[in-house]
């Protein structure tokens, strides 16, 4: 079998994890954690949006910030891109208080910035602008009270959007698809963290790496998984999400896994990745909110 990574400077190489994902944070201190990868398709979203909703089942309150011009976590969650007011751009680029462009979901402590199309454009809009990378940094500041936990879904790319999010993150989850060619770019990403680490976000780290899509009937995806491990032996998350139709059917439904089939593999990996999550996080638990029950209602 043809190796699984490319002889190209753009790989990620053996020794680049440092092996610590010390994610302890000072008391107080809101975990911000971008989902970030710039190779397209490899579960960014799915990853970010069944996180963010499996957090608001567990009691968490969460901010889920769609940094895509794609829109596709905002459309995830059954929020119509076309139709959303303010979003992500006006925020970027106008200086739109974040507070103002929050829409709120119909999962209780859930709230999301939406994107939309116009996102596309900020990338050269900011180009000159002061401050352009910091930008989301300084509009969460204010609000990061609210919140047990800001997500951020990052397009897959490593411009001033993807920069925004690791600017303003403490944490970056990788995801990481079990297919060929996976870590090929992954050593731009790291040096792009180690960039933004050194020069704008010193608390910035690697939080995890999550395998995603792997199909158990391939020897190409153990391969990959071990091969990924090879590169960060101790940041990979014991989890590892199958691929499954039902992860790649709940967002035509506009939900989340959890929520269109509760009981299926891929709810129960994300599940176990989000248990892990809140673990390396040190986020503490929460009270699980009261749902409407009839149980006990009869004599
Ligand atoms: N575990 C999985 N099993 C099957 N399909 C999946 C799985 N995870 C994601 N998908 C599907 O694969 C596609 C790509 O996933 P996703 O949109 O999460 O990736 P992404 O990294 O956010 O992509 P982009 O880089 O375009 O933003 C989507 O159609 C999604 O529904
Ligand atoms: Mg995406």
């Amino acid at each position: 079998m043809a190796s699984v990574t490319a002889a190209s400077p753009v790989v990620a190489q053996p020794g680049h994890d440092p092996g610590s994902h010390d994610a302890a944070r000072p008391r107080g201190v809101v975990p911000i954690v971008a989902f970030a990868n710039q190779k397209g398709g490899v579960g960014k979203t799915t990853t970010a949006v069944n996180t963010a909703v499996s957090l608001a089942q567990r009691g968490y309150r969460i901010l889920l910030i769609d940094a895509d011009p794609q829109g596709n976590a905002t459309s995830s969650l059954g929020i119509d891109k076309l139709t959303v007011g303010r979003s992500i751009y006006d925020v970027l680029v106008d200086r739109l208080p974040l507070s103002e462009a929050i829409e709120s979901t119909d999962r209780p402590g859930l709230d999301l910035v939406a994107s939309t199309p116009t996102l596309a454009g900020a990338e050269i809009e900011l180009v000159e602008a002061g401050g352009r990378e910091t930008r989301l940094r300084d509009a969460l500041a204010g609000l990061l009270p609210r919140y047990d936990i800001v997500l951020i879904d990052c397009p897959p790319s490593l411009g001033l959007l993807t920069v925004n999010a690791l600017t303003a993150a403490r944490s970056v989850v990788v995801p990481i698809q079990c297919e060929f060619l996976a870590l090929e770019g992954l050593g731009q990403l790291m040096t792009t963290v180690d960039l933004v680490k050194r020069g704008l976000n010193p608390p910035l780290d690697v939080t995890g790496v999550l395998m995603t899509m792997f199909d158990a009937r391939t020897r190409l995806s153990a391969h990959v998984v071990a091969e990924v491990r090879r590169y960060f032996p101790h940041r990979m998350f014991g989890t590892v999400v199958p691929r499954s139709v039902r992860l790649a059917e709940a967002p035509s439904y506009g939900q989340a896994i959890v929520e269109y089939d509760p009981s299926s593999r891929g709810a129960e990996a994300y599940e176990a990745f989000v248990n892990e999550l809140t673990t390396r996080l040190h986020l503490p638990p929460r009270p699980r909110p009261v749902r409407e029950s009839t149980e006990g209602d009869h004599p």
